[in-house]
Formats: structure tokens, C-alpha cells, sequence
């Protein structure tokens, strides 16, 4: 285990996106890594387009926009190949939203998707604000890192058109 900065690689095309990439040993052969140039894009789409069951139908190009323009992607990687996957988009100030959590067959069960979605909210400025997402199933694996269900008096959604 260790956490590791690469110094002052530009952590996307946008100057105001997190300045460090951050790539982090998780044991196992594994490596969590925010850097959004090293995603496979392909994995990812092929992933959400055969898998998923929340976004049917995105295209590889708002794939390919989508981790361009997320505040952060984590991914998780064995050897070259991508693993797991996961993006945040926030605010930085008040709220951020977490989805796209996937970890492929073959490697899940292992605690992949624990330590990437950690990766994901337990970092500066995001893991002092209040965090959002929607999942069907997968409770367990959020509550460990303190999701909790929402407040009904408080937090209110506009659904999907
Ligand atoms: C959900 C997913 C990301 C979990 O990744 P993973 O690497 O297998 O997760 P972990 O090994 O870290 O397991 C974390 C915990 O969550 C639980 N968990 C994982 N997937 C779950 C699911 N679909 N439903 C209920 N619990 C789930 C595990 O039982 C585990 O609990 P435990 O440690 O008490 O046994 C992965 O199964 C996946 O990609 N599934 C398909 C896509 C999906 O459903 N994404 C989430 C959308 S919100």
C-alpha cells in the first residue's frame, strides 16, 4: 500500500481541474489512478453500453466527454488493463455527485470497488462536502465510506426526462 504523487502532471485539459494526479498501490497487482489520459475509453464505454443498467445507449464520444469533463476519474488497473472505473462531478464548494462506479466481471468481490470509490470521495477539497448518487443495489458498498440513504424532508430530485 502507499500513496504516491507524480508530481505537477496536469490532471486534465481544464487549468482549473485537480493540479496532482494521484496513483495509489492497493496490493493485489492493483492500481487505483486518477489520471483521465491513461482511461480506456473503449473499456469504459463497452462496459456501460453492455452492463449497465443506468445509462443505456451513451455513445464512446460522451463517454470520451464525459471523462474529459468530470471534476475527477478514478480507475483502477491491472497491469495496463482498466479494471474499475468511477467519476465525480462537483462543485468543489457545496456538493458532488458520484456515478459510473463499475468494477468488471472477473475482478469484482475483491474490494476494488471499496478503495476506488474511497479514492473518489476521500480526497481534498470533495470529502468535506455533502456527496450524492443513486444506485439500485450496490448500498453496502457506499455506506462504508458514509453514505447514508438521503433525508426525505430535506433533499429533493428533478428524474431523467
Ligand atoms: C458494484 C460494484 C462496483 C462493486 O465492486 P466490487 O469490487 O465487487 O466491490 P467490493 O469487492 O469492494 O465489495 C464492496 C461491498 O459491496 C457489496 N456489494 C458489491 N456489489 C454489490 C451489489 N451489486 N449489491 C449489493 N452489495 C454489493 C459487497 O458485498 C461488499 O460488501 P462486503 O465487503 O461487506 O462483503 C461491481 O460489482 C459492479 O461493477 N457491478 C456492476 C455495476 C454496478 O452495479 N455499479 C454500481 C452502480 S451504483
Amino acid at each position: 500500500m502507499g500513496r504516491k504523487k507524480r508530481g505537477d502532471i496536469l490532471g486534465g485539459p481544464d487549468p482549473s481541474g485537480p493540479p496532482i494526479v494521484v496513483m495509489r498501490d492497493i496490493g493485489d497487482g492493483i492500481e487505483i489512478d486518477d489520471d483521465r489520459g491513461r482511461v480506456d475509453v473503449d473499456e469504459v464505454h463497452r462496459f456501460l453500453s453492455e452492463e449497465a443498467y443506468w445509462v443505456p445507449g451513451r455513445s464512446r464520444d460522451t463517454i470520451e466527454r464525459l471523462v474529459r469533463e468530470s471534476t475527477r476519474v478514478v480507475a483502477a488497473y491491472d497491469g495496463d488493463r482498466l479494471v474499475g472505473f468511477a467519476r465525480v462531478v462537483s462543485d468543489r464548494t457545496n456538493f458532488a455527485w458520484l456515478g459510473d462506479v463499475l468494477v468488471v466481471e472477473g475482478h469484482r468481490g475483491r474490494g476494488i470497488g471499496t478503495e476506488l470509490v474511497r479514492e473518489a470521495v476521500e480526497y481534498e477539497p470533495e470529502r468535506d462536502l455533502a456527496w450524492y448518487l443513486s444506485t439500485r443495489d450496490a448500498r453496502g458498498l457506499y455506506e462504508k465510506v458514509g453514505f447514508q440513504p438521503a433525508d426525505p424532508d430535506r433533499v429533493m430530485t428533478r428524474p431523467r426526462a
